[in-house]
This record gives C-alpha cells, structure tokens and sequence, in this order.
C-alpha cells in the first residue's frame, strides 16, 4: 500500500473518516473498482474539467478533445480522470448566462480542490466557460492548463459566407426592416451554425480563447484552431501532456496571470477590437489573484496600442482565416515592442522564448496588419466617464459610426426590457435618428442579470426607413458578435442608484469619444429633486430569499470589478 506521506495522486486531499490509513484503503479499493491498474493508480492524476452538454451545442466535440487530452497525459506519466462541472451555453440559459457565470467558477474552484489531483486541464469555450474555468483555477492553486473547443466553421446561404453570429443579427435586422421575407429568414436560420465550435467571429468566446493564450493560459498556437480542424486534437494531447510537466513543476496559475500578463492580454484584446465583455471576464480573472483593472489603465493602453485584426464584427473575416493567417502569434509577434516579455506561459516558455522561436513565420496581411501600418493606430476598446457614468462605461469604438462620435442627443428612455420591447415597435414613439436610445435597469443587480441587451434595435419606424446606427446606452452588456455605436456597462447601475436611473425623456445627452466624456446635461438640483422622488418606473432588484437569486442578488458586484461575488475575490 502507498504511504499516506506521498502528497500525490490518490493519496491527495483524503477523504475524512478520521483515520487517514483507512481513508487510502477504501479510496483505492473503490477507484480499482474502475479497473484500474495499480501502475495507474500510484501515478501523479490529471483532472479533466470536461463541460460537455446536451445544452451546449459549442461544445459537442467535447468527447473527442477529452480522448486526445487522455492520450497525451497517459503518453507523460499521469492518469487522466475526467470530471464534468456546470457547463454555460450561451443561448440556452436564462435570464442571461453571466448570471451563472460565477456559479461555474465555484463548482471548478471547489471540484478541482476537493479531488484528488495534481493538475487540471480545463476545457471550454462557449462565452462563460473560459472566464469561468480561468476565475476557478486561479482560485483553486493547483496547476492548470486551459484547452479551448475552437471556432465554428463558416457556412453558405446563395452566394454569401455566413459565421455565427454577427451575420445573425445583419439578417435580423434585415427581416426587422422588411428586406427579407419569414421564409427566407427560416432558410437561414438553418445555415448559420453548422457545425461544433464557438462562434465564427471575434465575438466574447474567440475574445477570451485569443485572452487566455495571450495570458500564457493555453499552449502557444491554440486559440483559433477550428474546433473540427485535426490541429485541434493534436493541441488536446498536447495539452494533456503539458499538464503533466505543469504539475510536476508545481507551477500554478498565480505564476502565469500576473499584472503583466494582465496588460498583455488587454493589449491583445485592444488589438483585436474584442468583445466589451472581456474587459469584465479578464477583472474578475485578475481579481481572484489580487489583481486590479482600472478603466483608466484601459484608456492609457487603447491611446498606444493599434488595431490589427481585421474580423467580424468589427472588420471582414472569421475565425478560419485568422488561424490561416497566424493567429494570436502573429499578432502577439506585431505587438512585441509593447508587451511584458518575461511572462511565463503554460508550455514552459516566456512569451519573448515563445515569439523569438517563430519570428519570420507566415503572415496574411488582409486579415493580420502590420504594427506599421495598422487598421487603426488606437484600440478598439475605450473606458467613457461623465456625470452619466462616474465609474465608468465601455464603448466599443471599432464597431461604432465614426460620425456620431462628438454629439448631444434627446434621451428616449426605457425603463426595463419590458419596457423596450412593449415600445420600441411603436408607430407613435417619439424617436428620431438623432436620439438617443437609453435602456435603464439592465445591470447586474437588476432583475435581468446583466443581459446583452445593450444592443437595442433600431425603432421600427427608423429602420423601415432606413436608419442604420444610433447611439444606444444602457447598464447592460453587448454580445460579442454585435455592432454599433454603443455605450455599455454604465456603472454604477440604475438599479442601485446609479444616475442612468435619473435620466428622462428629452434630457440632453453629451456623448465625446475624443474627450472620453458621457454626460447628462440636467442640473444638480433637478436631479436631487428626481432622486428624491424615487424611480419613475420600479423594476427592484431579485426580491428572492433562497438559493442561488439570493446569493447572486446580495454579493454581485459592478461591472467595473467584474460583477465576480465580493466574497470570491482574492483577499488583500
Ligand atoms: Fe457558444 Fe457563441 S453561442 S460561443
């Protein structure tokens, strides 16, 4: 029998029936009930975070990426035992999947604790699953590697290329304005996602697999890798053997997520012109490990660093060409002059080692531009601060018209999501294109739970008659895939008091992208006076007492501290 001493494998963490001898017998004698062989057994174990589920179409290759992660742990030296944790597919969860975003982070955390293993390979994908798994392991301390499932191959509808979900939205939004008819929206429903994978797009779920390679939190090369290329499952055996060495290293992910892979990865981010919610999924990242993101910090990196990548939503391509193109190396090699060097990442390497290695490698300028001659010569990503948001907003300027960039606008106002959707189609809304839209009570303390929302369509009447963008603003969140000239995350909240929940029909908005500014021009006094007066429509926050509403209601945070728990982030 192996000696209760050896702090490894099986013998990890026992199970407490207060003798510890017993403890490893019966561990032993029920893990052999699985057929294991002794030799398997005394070996260093590698959990497999596995969030394969019939709720989860990203995630439908997930078995197969599971074999070939076996493969490469058994290849060097562990067993590989896989684990199932919550799993979060996007379109499936309701009220909005960041609400259960911290419940994943949870279950991780304490499974990868609370079982015997000496490293985990953590696989996902679908939006959540990545910050999730990420926010765990850097909670848990134990040894981790992040496998991601890989972009959705594109599809064909006539004669056009078709990626979920930017182009998603471009065909609703064609069908909301009377261009395509319900059988020919019908037609295209069926083409849009067509195989296992995330999203086509630089949308949150590629943001945060091309973030956690820029971290050092994946193997080097990863990230775009189409989830049915067979590149894919070499990365998966490859990942599982690196989970090994990691383990046997005892390198853990404090060692690899630290405040200088943190501005790598939102140079990177700021590069890509990725999704507004990573900026919330990379400050709870950090936050578990004490780390903290500020929006001004944000603004300061998005004046030096230019965008290069040329992918929808923002630009012309998808997931398959940026792998084609070089991936996240390419861009990482464009960014060297900016980027923290010394960085560690899980394949062993610093991200300088890992860049010198493939200097000169293949580059495809449509899609990947140059450092010297960028799509833009700033970040597509900046923080807005004003009497409107004191702590802060996000805008999203690469996927936004330029032309409503400096402008004062008449504020139409919706109070809640009923609110909008009962209104917004109203042949009698005062609206014109010049407004803007504002949605109030979408935030994380809201009802609602934060919802991508912040992506409110164009009034009916508009766009019959053509109107393209307006300026929409809101405490909700956008989806990744989305467009606009959109101001979200509008911090605080209207919910808890935040002075979005002041604003009326016809105040005047001051939006300047160039002065980082959103203010509501309406005197102090009035708005004491309005604030004393209470909401003019209550939407309260979750009234529920029990269960995972009334954690939720009473411990999340804001969306400038990553709307984690307040009792999740790392003690200072
Ligand atoms: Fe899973 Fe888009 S729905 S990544």
């Amino acid at each position: 029998m192996t000696s209760k001493t050896e702090d490894q494998g099986l013998n990890r963490g026992l199970t407490n029936y207060g003798d510890p001898d017993f403890s490893i017998y019966l561990r032993r004698s029920f893990a052999k009930s699985m057929g294991y062989s002794n030799e398997l057994l005394a070996r260093p174990i590698i959990g497999i975070a596995n969030t394969y589920s019939g709720f989860n179409n990203c995630h439908r290759h997930f078995p197969e990426l599971v074999d070939a992660v076996k493969r490469g742990v058994l290849t060097a030296g562990a067993l590989p035992l896989e684990f199932p944790t919550t799993s979060l597919g996007e379109v499936f969860l309701s009220p909005t999947s960041l609400k259960f975003r911290n419940l994943m982070s949870m279950d991780t955390e304490e499974m990868i604790r609370a079982q015997p293993m000496d490293g985990v390979v953590l696989i996902g994908g679908c939006d959540k699953t990545v910050p999730a798994q990420l926010m765990g392991a850097a909670s848990a301390a134990k040894p981790a590697l992040q496998l991601v499932a890989g972009p959705m191959m594109t599809s064909r509808y006539k004669d056009e290329r078709l990626g979920a979900c930017t182009d998603c939205r471009r065909f609703w939004a064609d069908y909301r304005a009377g261009r395509i008819d319900s059988n020919e929206i019908g037609e295209i429903e069926g083409r849009l996602a067509t195989t296992a994978g995330t999203c086509a797009v630089m949308g949150t779920a590629s943001t945060m697999a091309c973030l956690a390679e820029a971290l050092g939190m994946t193997l080097p090369g990863t990230a775009a890798i189409p989830a049915v290329h067979a590149d894919r499952l070499r990365a998966a055996e490859a990942s599982g053997a690196a989970a090994v060495r990691l383990a046997s290293e005892g390198i853990t992910p404090d060692k690899i997520i630290t405040r200088d892979s943190v501005e790598n990865a939102m140079r990177v981010l700021l590069a890509l012109s990725g999704s507004t919610n990573a900026v919330i999924h990379l400050t709870a990242i950090a936050g578990r490990l004490g780390i903290s993101i500020s929006l001004e910090r944000l603004n300061e990196l998005s004046n030096t660093t230019p965008v290069l990548v040329n992918l929808k939503p923002v630009g012309e391509h998808y997931m398959e060409d940026f792998f084609a193109a070089g991936g996240i190396g390419a861009v990482l090699r464009e960014l060297k002059p900016l980027l923290n060097l010394d960085c560690l990442t899980v394949s062993g390497q610093t991200v300088g080692e890992r860049l010198d290695a493939a200097a000169g490698a293949y580059v495809d300028r449509k899609v990947i531009a140059s450092f010297d001659d960028p799509i833009e010569a700033q970040g597509g990503l900046i923080a807005l601060f004003g009497s409107l948001a004191p702590d802060g907003a996000i805008f999203k300027r690469a996927a936004a018209s330029s032309e409503l960039f400096e402008r004062q606008g008449r504020a139409v106002v919706f109070s809640s999501l009923a609110d909008l959707s009962e209104r917004i189609d109203d042949p009698d809304l005062d609206v014109t294109p010049d407004d803007f839209l504002i949605l109030q009570n979408a935030g994380p303390k809201s009802p609602s739970g934060m919802p991508e929302a912040g992506y409110l369509p164009i009034p009916g009447k508009l766009a019959r008659a053509g109107v393209k963008d307006m300026v929409r603003i809101s405490d909700a969140r956008m989806s990744g895939t989305a467009y606009g000239t959109i101001i979200l995350h509008v911090s605080p909240e209207a919910s808890v008091g935040g002075p979005l929940g002041l604003v009326r029909n016809g105040d005047q908005i001051l939006l300047s992208v160039a002065g980082r500014r959103l203010d509501l021009l309406v005197e102090d006094d009035e708005l004491a006076r309005r604030r004393a007066e209470g909401p003019e429509t209550s939407t309260p926050a979750s009234e529920s007492k029990r269960g995972y509403d009334w954690l939720y209601a009473n411990h999340v945070l804001q969306a400038d501290d990553g709307c984690d728990f307040n009792f999740l982030k790392a003690d200072k």
